[in-house]
């Protein structure tokens, strides 16, 4: 049987990789700081570790996996990586895991091996007009990322890619574009927009307004997370290194997407625009390399992977809503 190490196992897409891992026959060990916040895992054996203790990944990396899919890291949303409070913590520790998790993976001839960037290495000059982002593959340099984060995955990214050229590691590098779906980070500080407007929908009853930060016509585009897991496992096996964009051309302002979510409650919302950390002005996957290598586009519209998400955050919220007195 063959074996996979998912290193971020008791995160969002770690979680739902585990699982789409088992239906295909692996044997799958995941290893996480934590459990699974929403569900049981389903990995043969789970470790609860610290991927920036060396000797914890010696030990967790102790065979030869046919494949390693490293999404553990410091990260969060726009509330989390614009803020300039978490800097420190996110480039120490991601980059710190990165480190390690690659050689352990080079020294146990590991050699296939998935790392999960973000569009947010996209340097910040390119994604100004929020009508005409440019996230082509191409546009990576000169860099100028606007977050730390962003600078923390391009090092990594340039780490995977040495190790490719010097150490013969199968390295496999996806830029994604802000994953959503069910059981993801919907409260607390480090959920992403999809999120945040489904808790703050479902809690809001029809005629009420919601908060928005900025003036809600930064755009972005979203993608569903098992179109991403598609996307990741079909790099991975491939002979195509990256880095490549995993993400959704299917692009729209937050006020859009707020009304969009709003559409799916049934609830008639209003937006009252706020200040609050905001990230780049606009942004879209840009996908024909990965179509023309992988074959690879998003099958389903926004809309039928925010019904899945509100549906299950709506259950969220009615669960954690205080008792009635
Ligand atoms: P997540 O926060 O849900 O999952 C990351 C997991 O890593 C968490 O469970 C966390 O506990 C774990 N982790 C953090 N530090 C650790 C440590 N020292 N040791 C062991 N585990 C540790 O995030 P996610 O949304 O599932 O993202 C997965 C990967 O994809 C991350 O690398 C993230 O940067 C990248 N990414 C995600 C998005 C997105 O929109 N979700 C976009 C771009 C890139
Ligand atoms: N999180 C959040 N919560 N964002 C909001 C809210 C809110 O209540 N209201 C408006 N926004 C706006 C943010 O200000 C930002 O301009 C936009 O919605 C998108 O915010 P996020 O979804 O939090 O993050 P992002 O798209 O800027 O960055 C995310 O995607 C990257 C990959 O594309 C992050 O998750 C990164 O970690 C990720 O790498």
């Amino acid at each position: 049987m063959k074996s996979v190490l998912v290193c971020g196992a008791g995160g969002f897409i770690g979680g739902h990789l585990v699982r789409r891992l088992k239906r295909e026959g692996y044997w799958v060990r995941g290893v996480d700081l934590k459990k699974h916040e929403f569900a049981e895992t389903e990995a043969d054996d789970f470790v609860i570790g610290d991927l920036r203790d060396q000797s914890l990944v010696r030990e967790v990396v102790d065979r030869k996996f046919d494949e390693i899919y490293q999404l553990a890291a410091d990260m969060g949303g726009a509330g989390y990586i614009f803020t300039g409070d978490n800097d420190a913590d996110v480039m120490h520790n991601s980059a710190t895991i990165n480190l390690n998790v690659l050689d352990a993976a080079y020294k146990r001839n590991c050699k296939r091996i998935f790392y999960s960037s973000s569009a947010c290495m996209y340097p910040a000059y390119n994604q100004e007009d929020p009508d005409n982002p440019n996230c082509r593959e191409d546009s990576a340099y000169p860099a100028a990322p606007d977050s730390e984060y962003g600078w923390e995955k391009l090092f990594s990214e340039r780490l995977y890619l040495s190790y490719n050229r010097n150490h013969g590691m199968e390295s496999r590098v996806a830029r994604y574009h802000n994953i959503f779906g069910p059981q993801g980070t919907w409260d607390g500080g480090k959920e992403k927009a999809p999120a945040a407007l489904c808790r703050k929908i479902a809690r809001a009853k029809s005629g009420d307004s919601i908060e928005i930060w900025g003036d809600g016509e930064q755009t972005r585009s979203f993608l569903y997370v098992d179109e991403c897991l598609e996307g990741t496992i079909r790099l991975t096996r491939s002979d195509f290194t990256g880095p490549v964009n995993v993400g959704s051309e299917e692009m729209v302002t937050i006020n859009q997407l707020a009304m969009m979510i709003a559409d799916v409650a049934g609830k008639k919302i209003e937006l009252e625009h706020i200040p609050g950390p905001l990230g780049v002005r606009g942004r879209n996957s840009e996908n024909t390399l990965i179509s023309e290598r992988l074959g690879w586009s998003p099958s389903q519209p926004l809309r039928t992977g925010l019904e899945n998400t509100y549906e299950w955050i709506e259950r969220q919220v009615k669960a954690n809503a205080p008792a009635a007195a």
